[in-house]
């Protein structure tokens, strides 16, 4: 999946190894606002380090999905459950996962983009959930960074001076949908709260969780402008991890207050740093249980 905040090189604070982004296969149709193809070369670290192959793979804040996506591809666990409480955002995951991926993929190829078709294709009523699905996606890749939240502009320059086609890829997102549809019998999707399905997996001790939240605390609002729904009760969601029989990985931005965090619940922290696309350096927190296996 492209990112819409880019973040093509992710580079461990230790080993000083870049990740090579280009070499993560796109499976997502989305570009999605905070998107984690960088973390795809750790989190295959994380499966493969366990004595056993993982039953399910919970993902609460699926978003573009690109996490639980390559673990159903690459078979990192048995199966995969994508939970996510967008409306639109989830009207994508059910069209594609509940039989529809042919009429979405068809649909994308068929529409003609042209800035006057956008604009009339997204300011209409959807008719169906697979129209939904269509309208989002159109929305998503036609707008500034990948932002479905009310109040994003449309590319109207585009980048690469391609503008509104600049990130349209009809054959490209139709065979990504076409191919999440072959392994949707390993996924399972749903609508909804991330703190109503979490507590299903407590007491599983061959679940794993992988947690992406919204982040707006410690003053940081980018969350509240990329994400229709961004408040979350981070430390409910701390305290939930904590009663996790199996395992969980959660990623944050590096922010004192998230440490603190970390610290309170007795987990262990890694700054893990990434380069953006104008070759800026940032750091993300990875928190979790124990966290040897990344120096393995
Ligand atoms: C940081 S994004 C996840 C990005 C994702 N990891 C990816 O690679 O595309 C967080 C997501 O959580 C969703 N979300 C916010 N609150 C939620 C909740 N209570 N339950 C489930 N999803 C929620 C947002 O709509 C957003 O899509």
């Amino acid at each position: 999946m492209e990112q819409a905040l880019l973040f093509p090189n992710c580079v461990d604070e230790q080993r000083e190894k870049p990740v090579n982004v280009a070499s993560v296969p796109q499976r997502s149709p989305f570009r999605y606002p905070g998107g984690k193809t960088w973390l795809v070369p750790l989190v295959r670290r994380w499966m493969k380090s366990r004595s056993c192959l993982p039953d399910v793979f919970v993902e609460p804040f699926a978003g573009g999905g690109i996490i639980g996506l390559t673990v159903a591809f690459e078979r990192l666990a048995n199966r995969v459950v994508m939970v996510e409480l967008d409306r639109n955002v989830a009207a994508v995951w059910e069209t594609i996962l509940g039989g529809e991926a042919a009429w979405l993929a068809d649909r994308i190829l068929e529409f003609n983009l042209t800035l006057e078709g956008v604009r009339a294709e997204v300011s209409k009523t959807p008719r169906s959930r697979r129209e939904l699905a269509f309208q989002t996606l159109l929305r998503n890749r036609t707008s500034h960074g990948g932002i479905l939240a009310e109040g994003a502009g449309v590319l109207k320059n585009g980048e690469n001076g391609r503008g509104i086609h600049s990130r349209w890829y009809p054959k490209t997102l139709a065979n990504r949908i076409r191919h999440i549809e072959l392994v949707s019998s390993r996924i399972e999707f749903r609508r909804g709260d991330a703190f109503d399905v979490i507590p299903e997996y407590l007491g599983d001790d061959l679940a794993v969780v992988f947690l992406d939240p919204p982040y707006t605390a410690g003053g940081k609002r980018a969350g509240s402008r990329l994400y229709t729904h961004f408040e979350i009760d981070h430390e409910r969601l701390f305290a939930l991890c904590e009663q996790v029989s199996g395992d969980f990985l959660l990623t944050y931005d590096n922010a004192e207050e998230v440490v603190a965090l970390a610290k309170k619940h007795g987990f262990a922290t890694k700054p893990v740093r990434m380069k953006n696309t104008h070759h800026s350096e940032m750091t993300e927190l990875l928190v979790g249980r124990n966290l040897d296996w990344i120096e393995r």
